[in-house]
């Protein structure tokens, strides 16, 4: 039997794949890599123009990213960015995962409507804001320890 709400599901579901690619669509409502890392190696918080912030942790072993998380209060598709573009830069080296860019966010994604590019730019910053937290924190490995 197919209820009203059913109905209403299938509706906002039509909806939405006509303006999200499935890769944004999965994302959004399974997003990898959700959480925080205590003791993390580097960690990134920034706060889009939209007034999102998104905040991204990682554990970096050997020059690769090993672990990586992230938390946004953001929109679904800053979900969909900060799941994805952590899913990219996982394993990856420092320098390739610097090279993380809005493009290739998008790229990865399969697209995003106009009104959304500005998601993919809050992913790219974070990612390395966390990188650049990494490598600050190389050098003067002392401050991790004034870390919450
Ligand atoms: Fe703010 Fe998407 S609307 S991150």
């Amino acid at each position: 039997m197919v209820t009203e709400f059913d109905e209403l599901e299938n509706q906002i579901m039509a909806e939405m794949k006509r303006i999200y690619t499935e890769t944004v669509i999965d994302h959004a409502m399974n997003p990898r890599n959700v959480g925080s890392i205590p003791g993390a190696d580097g960690f990134g918080s920034v706060t889009g123009a939209c007034g999102d912030t998104m905040e991204i942790w990682i554990k970096v072993k050997d020059g690769k990213i090993k672990d990586v998380a992230f938390w946004t209060d953001g929109c679904g598709t800053s979900i969909a960015c900060g799941s994805i573009a952590t899913e990219m830069v996982k394993g990856r080296s420092i320098a390739q995962a610097l090279g993380v860019n809005q493009g290739e966010i998008l790229e990865a994604l399969g697209g995003l409507p106009e009104d959304s590019l500005h998601c993919t730019l809050l992913a790219a910053d974070t990612v390395k804001a966390a990188i650049q937290d990494y490598l600050a924190l190389k050098k003067e490995p002392w401050k991790k320890s004034y870390r919450r």
